[in-house]
């Protein structure tokens, strides 16, 4: 609840209370606010001395002379890119006031910090303050446990980015474009590209299917075909783009998962076609694997790059999938993913942070181990 008389000056950004990362002092305060703000699963004092003493945590408090109002804490677990929030309590007297925010950003921010790109949390399903407060700051819920606290209450899983923009390397302004059918991702990751090259083109739902039409492979395992590599590179030459490839595999791409034999010989024939036109247009085909240091180079040197992933480690379908490389950091590979994930975040798609140790495997496809990138400039 908001304090009765709300005097005007108390609207002024300062608030009357400060955030500060908590101490062993703290200790006496902290059970006492944990009793006041649960009635089970509390922290014990035990485990309050434990998480003051580590620090592969956030930790945090808020306080108004000398008087402890809330406190937050986040574990950062080693090896993860995720942090969770494990505690989070404002005591009775200090709700209403926009503390537990406060609070949960703060150690968002400290989280992002220490290269944290994901806050988990679970919350009880019948908490409708937290709740409220989580999706207010961008949470959402992506699954459920049962039966997960002492009085057998279930618990909402619920997370957020909280990492957006690699921080030490500045690279293109690429617009987002999500791909409009399940086909597309090649056309959709290629029309980004362009337009972070060339800021006069814009993405457009015509260009999305001329351009598949262009660098089909024509079928895949199920479905529509794919885009090849050479086929996108052929494309975007003639959008007066230009383009190398590297491609590490000498024969036709995507036909292992195809039974038909009059599929696996109409694909053929597209890749033979593909690599004789490349040959023709001088479009460089490197039969070498890129390294992740090439990739950084690119985008320094101001080109963009398709790469084709495999989607397993992202939800789990073993399916080729085009994303346009944005960023770099000592940490992550940053893709604009035309596949929007939420349709309510599309951030979610743009700037998807890839764990750098990750990426080795993500950027291999089926059994062939295919790893392809079509490196994109502007003609100089
Ligand atoms: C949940 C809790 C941390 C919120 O702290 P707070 O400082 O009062 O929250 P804030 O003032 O920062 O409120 C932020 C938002 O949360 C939501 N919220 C907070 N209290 C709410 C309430 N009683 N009912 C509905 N929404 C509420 C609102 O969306 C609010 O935004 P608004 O002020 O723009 O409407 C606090 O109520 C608490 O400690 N509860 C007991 C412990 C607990 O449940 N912790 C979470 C465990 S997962």
């Amino acid at each position: 609840m908001p304090p009765e008389t709300t005097p005007k000056a108390s609207l002024k950004i300062t608030p009357d209370y400060t955030l500060r990362p908590a101490t062993a002092g703290d200790l006496d305060q902290l059970c006492l606010l944990e009793d006041a703000s649960f009635s089970g699963d509390r922290l014990s004092r035990r485990r309050f001395r434990h998480w003051l003493k580590t620090d592969n945590r956030v930790f945090l408090v808020a306080e108004a002379d000398g008087e402890l109002l809330g406190y937050t804490l986040v574990l950062l677990r080693r090896g993860t890119r995720l942090a969770r929030l494990y505690s989070l309590a404002v005591g009775p007297a200090g709700r209403g006031r926009g503390i537990g925010k406060a609070l949960l950003s703060a150690a968002e921010d400290a989280s992002s910090r220490s290269g944290r790109l994901y806050m988990r949390l679970e919350v009880a399903e019948s908490n409708t303050a937290a709740i409220a407060l989580y999706r207010q700051l961008g949470y959402r819920t992506f699954g459920s446990y049962s039966n997960y606290y002492e009085d057998a209450s279930n618990a909402l899983r619920m997370q957020k980015r909280i990492r957006y923009r690699p921080e030490n390397l500045h690279t293109l302004n690429v617009p987002w474009y999500g791909q409009r059918t399940e086909f597309t991702c090649g056309p959709a990751a290629a029309m980004m590209a362009m337009a972070g090259l060339d800021a006069a083109y814009e993405p457009n739902g015509s260009d999305e299917l001329a351009l598949w039409r262009e660098a089909t492979t024509i079928f895949m395992t199920s479905g529509h075909g794919g885009c090849h590599p050479i086929g996108l590179a052929l494309a975007l030459q003639k959008r007066s783009f230009d383009c190398e490839i590297y491609l590490n595999q000498q024969g036709p791409l995507f036909v292992s998962g195809v039974r038909s034999e009059e599929k696996k010989r109409v694909i053929e024939e597209v890749d033979e076609d593909f690599r004789e036109r490349a040959r023709d247009a001088g479009i460089p085909v490197i039969a070498e694997e890129f390294t992740q240091q090439q990739c950084q180079q690119w985008l320094e040197q101001g080109a963009l790059v398709l790469l084709l992933i495999s989607t397993y480690r992202l939800d789990g379908k073993k399916v080729p999938h085009w994303v346009t490389l944005t960023g770099m950091d000592d940490e992550c590979f940053y893709v604009h993913d035309p596949d929007v994930d939420d349709e309510d975040n599309p951030l979610d798609s743009q700037y998807l942070p890839i764990a750098r140790e990750d990426f080795a495997r993500m950027s291999l496809f089926g059994k062939e181990r295919l790893r392809t990138a079509v490196v994109i400039r502007k003609p100089g």
